[in-house]
């Protein structure tokens, strides 16, 4: 739950601010974030990674007011998209502080990235190398680049969010010599500036052996390299993925101990070979924003499946939070307008989609008295739902508010009807 959540008069607070007047004045479902938790989270990586870089990895959630709240804590960002670069220089986010990802950015993305000077592109095949050599010597710019590798790591989370292992699309793989080659191609090109090497093993890793193994493999890949080319890269982006808790036995892992444990590696490697240390990059994007988001939903029918469970169907759903049905997430629920001492029943929270697989909460004991016209709050959606938001059923996506100090304002509207036809001949 988000750090400045409390109970008053029974209700759910969150920024000091009633979660009943919040869907009295906005609706539901509404998403809700805590601004307090999502700075103080931005302060704490920064922090934890001091004289390294933080990038927001902008894919968790992104919309003006969350780079806003990034500029003002001094943090990067990494975009995966023309569109989440848009967003960012809309409000003037410094381009050099931006990275460009991607496994297949189209010309019109790489040519905007190198006309307004990103920071960074992180490449990720052979075509990618060439096309940005040919765009870099047309506009006569020399891009900053790093290398996507494929560590060869196993990630203990859901398949589609491993990222490190040889069998997927991402990256140039280290075991087959993909990497090696496309350094080796990237040197070759007087219009690039190959400045380091990048991984990202996957998503929701709350095991952290993985990224000490992917950093020694990178260091280690530092190494090969000045050895080969008699080239020093001064750079290391080691990616996000660091897991947060959802249900409340989830065991997270404490960022200052891995960010010690990272550091440490990368300089035994480098410095035992001559190497000088690089400059680390970190990427968290659903750390820093998953926390503190909690989405509100209104009850609208409670169905006892006789023997099993209670279905209780909010106004939302799969269109709003689809990573239930997507990975089979977890994720834990209140009834937040009202204390109630009824006896607990096994439910399960469902959407208003028309599929079965339109789960928001799996299995939860909610009060064997919830009735319609009860709020239930979903606790960590702040990451990776509203960005991962469809118009499924033509449903309008939800807004944003973000509370802070006993105050509530909408930072991304909801959508209306009107929003939901427009575009259509
Ligand atoms: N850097 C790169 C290159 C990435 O691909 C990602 C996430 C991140 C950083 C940030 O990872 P984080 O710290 O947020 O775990 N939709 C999925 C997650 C997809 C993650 C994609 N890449 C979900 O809802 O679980």
């Amino acid at each position: 739950w988000p750090r400045t959540s409390t109970r008053t008069d029974g209700a759910l607070t969150i920024g000091g601010v009633d979660v009943r007047d919040l869907a009295e004045e906005y609706g539901t479902p509404l998403y809700v974030v805590d601004e307090d938790d999502v700075r103080s989270r931005m302060r704490e990586y920064a922090t934890a990674f001091a004289g390294s870089d933080v990038h927001y990895a902008g894919k968790a959630f992104l919309c003006k007011e969350i780079v806003r709240w990034l500029m003002a804590e001094g943090l990067g960002l990494d975009v995966a998209s023309g569109g989440e670069l848009a967003v960012a220089l809309s409000v003037g986010f410094p381009p050099s502080r931006i990275t460009l990802h991607g496994n297949n950015k189209s010309a019109a993305e790489l040519r905007r990235a190198l006309e307004v000077g990103v920071g960074h592109i992180v490449v990720d095949s052979f075509e990618e190398i060439a096309r940005l050599g040919y765009f870099a010597e047309q506009l006569d710019v020399r891009p900053k680049v790093m290398v996507r590798v494929t560590t060869g790591v196993e990630a203990h989370t859901h398949e589609f969010i491993a990222t490190a292992h040889d069998d997927q699309k991402f990256g140039l793989s280290l075991n087959t010599g993909a990497a090696a080659e496309a350094v080796r191609r990237i040197l070759a090109l007087p219009h690039l500036e190959l400045v380091g090497l990048h991984s990202h093993i996957g998503s929701q890793i709350v095991d952290t052996a993985g990224f000490e193994v992917a950093a020694n493999r990178l260091a280690t890949l530092l190494v090969r390299i000045k050895d080969e080319h008699g080239v020093v890269l001064p750079e290391l982006d080691l990616g996000g993925g660091y897991g947060i808790a959802y249900v409340d036995d989830d065991e997270v892992p404490d960022i200052k101990v891995i960010a010690d444990a990272l550091r440490e590696i990368v300089e035994k490697v480098c410095t035992s070979s001559g190497l000088p240390v690089p400059r680390l990059t970190v990427e968290p994007g659903r750390a820093i924003v998953g926390p503190g988001g909690i989405t509100l939903y209104e009850v609208g029918t409670v169905k006892d499946v006789e023997g099993l469970r209670t279905y209780v169907s909010v106004d939302g759903g799969m269109s709003d939070n689809a990573r239930t049905a997507l990975y089979g997430a977890e994720y834990t629920t209140v009834l937040a307008s009202r204390v109630s001492e009824a006896a607990p029943m096994l439910s399960r929270v469902v959407g208003k989609h028309c599929e079965s697989g339109d789960i928001v909460v799996r299995d939860h004991y909610l009060p064997a008295d919830l009735a319609p016209g009860d709020l239930l709050a979903v606790a960590a959606t702040g990451a990776y739902c509203r960005s991962l938001a469809s118009n499924y059923n033509y449903l309008p996506k939800p807004a944003v508010v973000a509370v802070s100090g006993g105050k509530a304002r909408v930072i991304v509207r909801g959508e209306t009807e009107d929003d939901l036809l427009r575009g259509q001949l």
